[in-house]
């Protein structure tokens, strides 16, 4: 990538007191990595976690980016997708890493997408009971998301993210211009956790994506960069006020019970993160309207966005019934195998809620179908 730093980078800061950090978006920025790090005061070592989509795109740059201002980096990379969420792959970077000369002063970079951050950060969490974490997001899902609030872990068979931690990074460099090389069906996997973040907490915003979600789609540069700060300003506002979801930051969940549970369904295979989210986002929607109070007209809007923008939003045939309700009552938020679930009271602002009963989860699936 030759694209140089267009610009002073927009900054969110996301405050939790000493584990406070800065996530910088903008253009160029990869280029001057070794800059935006040096206040941070690392070691000279380090090691970019990456896998083999983004290692042949970016890892090379950001490598000699870092050379630049004296910093060595290894590069291990994974199999690209979401199979290398494991404990598998996590065990085979563990067993890399001591050859590498690394210290309590050397650092992680996770490189790529949702799924080489949440790993990286898992391995940054652990290893020598911790190594610094930079994350360097490159899909629009870890940009938006992902890469902001320090949930790191991998999957097991039985579920999503059932091994994990709490593992702030100490910065998140989210270089918009690597998105032009994300296929478009992983841009609008992305562009589902943006309709998140409007429908959850932010009306306006979701106004807006409703009349621009092209410009978004076509990687405007302007209007990229506006969905990723407010996304990430969003979420950092909801992680500062609950770090460790006893309270506010579940709403982040929304469309998450129902998507989780296709994931885990499809064992991760042919359905993409923010496609399982987008029709547990509609279907969400219907529970708020019995539930939480939603209009009619507003669960209307979610699902047209939805749609508009090239995301499913029913279910089709594939999964049974009874395998989805099983499988929510499995999700980590389910309490006391109770049915939880995210619901709208209105456009921009959520609940969590018990109140969803056996019998309108039947009705709405029926409906979504
Ligand atoms: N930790 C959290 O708070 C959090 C929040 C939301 C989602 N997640 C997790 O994130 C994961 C999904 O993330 P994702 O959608 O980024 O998936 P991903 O990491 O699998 O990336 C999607 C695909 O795009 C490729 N890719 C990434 N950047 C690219 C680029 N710039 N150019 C070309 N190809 C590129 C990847 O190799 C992969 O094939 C899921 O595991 C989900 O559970 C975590
Ligand atoms: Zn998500």
């Amino acid at each position: 990538m030759q694209s140089k730093a267009k610009g002073a980078p927009r900054r969110v800061r996301v405050d939790l007191g000493e584990r406070s950090y800065d996530i910088l978006i903008g253009s160029g920025l990869l280029s001057q990595t070794a800059e935006y790090l040096r206040p941070l005061k690392l070691g000279k070592h380090g090691v970019i976690i990456t896998d083999t989509n983004v290692e042949p795109r970016y890892a090379g740059p950001l490598r000699e980016a870092l050379g630049k201002g004296g910093i060595t980096v290894e590069v291990l990379s994974v199999p690209a997708g979401e199979g290398s969420k494991s404990l598998r792959q996590a065990d085979r970077i563990f067993e890399k890493l001591p050859s590498l000369g690394l210290d309590r002063q050397s650092f992680v970079i996770a490189l790529g997408g949702g799924v080489v951050g949440d790993l990286a950060g898992f391995v940054a969490a652990s290893y020598l009971r911790g190594l610094a974490l930079v994350q360097m997001p490159t899909s629009l899902l870890a940009q938006v998301d992902s890469s902001v609030g320090g949930k790191v872990g991998v999957n097991l068979p039985q579920g999503k993210n059932l091994v994990g931690a709490f593992y702030q990074p100490r910065l998140v460099l989210a270089d918009t211009d690597t998105l032009a090389t994300l296929p478009a069906r992983e841009l609008r996997s992305g562009f589902a956790e943006v309709i998140k973040h409007g429908a959850i907490r932010d009306a306006g915003f979701f106004e807006w994506l409703e009349r621009e979600y092209k410009q978004v789609l076509a990687l405007h540069p302007d209007a990229v960069a506006r969905v990723v700060r407010r996304c990430c300003e969003i979420k950092a506002e909801v992680v500062s006020a609950d770090e460790r979801e006893s309270g506010l930051r579940a709403i982040l969940n929304f469309g998450h019970t129902l998507g989780h549970a296709m994931e885990s369904l499809s064992e991760y295979v042919g359905l993409l993160h923010g496609e399982g989210i987008s029709m547990g986002m509609c279907c969400g929607a219907r529970l708020s309207v019995k539930r939480a109070g939603l209009s009619e007209e507003e669960a209307g809007r979610v699902g047209d966005l939805i749609a508009a923008s090239g995301l499913p939003t029913r279910l089709g045939g594939s999964f049974k019934l009874e395998e989805l309700l099983a499988a929510a009552r499995l999700d980590k938020k389910a309490r006391n195998s109770k049915l939880r679930f995210v619901l709208l009271k209105r456009l921009g602002e959520a609940v969590v809620s018990d109140a969803v009963t056996d019998a309108d989860f039947v009705e709405v699936m029926d409906v979504c179908r």
